[in-house]
């Protein structure tokens, strides 16, 4: 089990290239699964999950490729053999975005057979609502042993209004959608920008939809769909994490080959903050020589503020001048994080979805754990400014989400390393830093 040792107290300075979005990687996996002729992917994140989903579409009888070298962020996935339709809880239970097949395997085989994701670390997290959309589509469903059976001759269109914006559920379904009999209007869909890779990966193999990244999608189903070529977003989430990095540090950072649009609630909180942000093209550069000052921030559906990024801005806030309310809208128990802050030295409280975090106070380095991909990103964020060495444990659930991210930031002058490896000496402060 690898652990990091990081030392805290280096700014980060220079520049850090973005990879691709796990979030809009996933989901595209997931639509090869429609037609018998190849999909290459490009700008795909060598991650633990990219690897999780390799194996669940291996399993059902698919080829897929992981590039190397020079290649190495392509994809090639052909499902022209697929013969076992199933997403087994072995696979499924490690990675939730595994239901994402669901849908996609209806459409194609007509049949599928999915585990139940079961509980996650940080909520309930059902997918009651992509199942009620399969069946609006015309889909039988039954549910036996931990398994989802879906059987459909062909679905066809329908009318589907979720209850609750779910992205992987509006995901799923416009997939299904995609090669079903007749139009489907979806509405109260989720907006966020990997939907709308999505949609274009699945327009560019023939699909028609129109209007994701909005709240109403509408899909005309077509009988097949062809191969195609497409290359994924970049992470706004891998990029948030390091531009609140760089705002808790004090450096100069750029970070490179983002999309800022993708990142404004977040951009706007940090200048609330009285962090410098400038955008220029596909970066974002971040200067900060001054104490924080404490911001509210609720999380919300895009383009609101992420929960993904809240554990992040926790941290932040740690080091921030004043009170900071941290209120969590869409899971029902995303603060696991804020117990391991407290234990470096931070003062919050958590009250239901709320956590009242009190600042500024000085962290120090000590013995912490990951519980879930985010709260890690937010333990090595405060880390980096905590006094002294953090010895972080379960660094796998970071590895899920982020590609090499200990490399990136000993890149902009951190001090990180996977444990087993030596820390070298301390490196000398940069010219003009105490
Ligand atoms: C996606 O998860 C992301 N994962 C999550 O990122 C992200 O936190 C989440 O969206 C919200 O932005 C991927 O894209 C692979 P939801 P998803 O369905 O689709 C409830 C990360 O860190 N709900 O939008 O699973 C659900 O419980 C991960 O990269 C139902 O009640 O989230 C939650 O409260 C973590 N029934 C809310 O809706 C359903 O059928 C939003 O969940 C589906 C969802």
């Amino acid at each position: 089990m690898d652990k990091f040792v990081i030392r805290g107290g280096n700014p980060l300075v220079g520049n850090i290239r973005i990879s691709g979005a796990k979030n809009a990687a996933l989901p595209a996996m997931a639509a090869a699964i429609l037609t018998d002729e190849p999909v290459i992917l490009e700008n795909i994140p060598d991650v633990r999950d990219i690897q999780t989903e390799r194996n669940l579409l291996v399993s059902m009888g698919a080829e897929v490729e992981l590039g190397y070298g020079r290649a190495s962020h392509r994809t090639t996935i052909s499902c022209r053999n697929l013969v076992n339709p199933e997403a087994a809880y072995e696979l499924v239970k490690t990675m939730r975005a595994s239901t994402l097949v669901l849908g996609p395997l209806v459409a194609r085989m007509g049949r599928a057979h999915v585990s139940l994701p079961g509980g996650c670390a940080i909520g309930a997290r059902p997918i009651d609502l992509h199942i009620q959309g399969l069946e609006k589509l015309g889909a039988t469903i039954t549910q036996q042993h931990g398994y989802i059976e879906a059987a459909a001759e062909r679905l066809r269109g329908g009318h589907i209004a979720f209850d609750k914006i779910t992205v992987t559920g509006t995901e799923d379904l416009m997939m299904a959608a995609a090669l079903a009999e007749g139009e489907t209007v979806m509405e109260n869909c989720a907006r966020e920008p990997e939907v709308a890779d999505l949609a274009a990966l699945l327009n560019k193999m023939g699909a028609k939809i129109e209007g994701a990244g909005t709240s109403t999608i509408r899909i005309q189903g077509v009988d097949k769909l062809h191969g195609a070529r497409h290359r994924i977003i970049p992470d706004r989430i891998e990029a948030g994490t390091f531009i609140i990095a760089a705002a808790l540090t004090g450096g100069d950072l750029n970070v490179t080959n983002c999309e800022p649009k993708h990142l404004g609630a977040l951009l706007e909180k940090l200048e609330e903050c009285g962090v410098t942000v400038t955008t220029n093209g596909e970066s974002v550069r971040i200067t900060n020589g001054h104490r924080l000052k404490a911001a509210d921030v609720s999380t919300e559906e895009y383009p609101g503020f992420p929960t993904d990024m809240q554990a992040q801005y926790m941290a932040l806030a740690t080091q921030a001048e004043g009170t900071s309310f941290i209120t969590e809208n869409i899971f029902e128990n995303r603060f696991m994080h804020a117990h391991e802050l407290v234990r470096m030295g931070a003062s919050i409280k958590v009250e239901g979805s709320r956590a009242v975090v009190h600042g500024y106070t000085p962290l120090s380095g000590a013995a912490v754990q990951c519980s879930d991909l985010r709260a890690s990103a937010s333990l090595v964020i405060a880390a980096l400014v905590a006094e002294g060495e953090t010895i972080l444990d379960r660094v796998y659930h970071i590895d899920r989400g982020y590609e090499r991210i200990e490399e990136k930031l000993r890149g902009a002058g951190a001090q990180i390393k996977r444990i087993g490896e030596m820390l070298p000496k301390k490196a000398p402060a940069p010219v003009g830093v105490a």
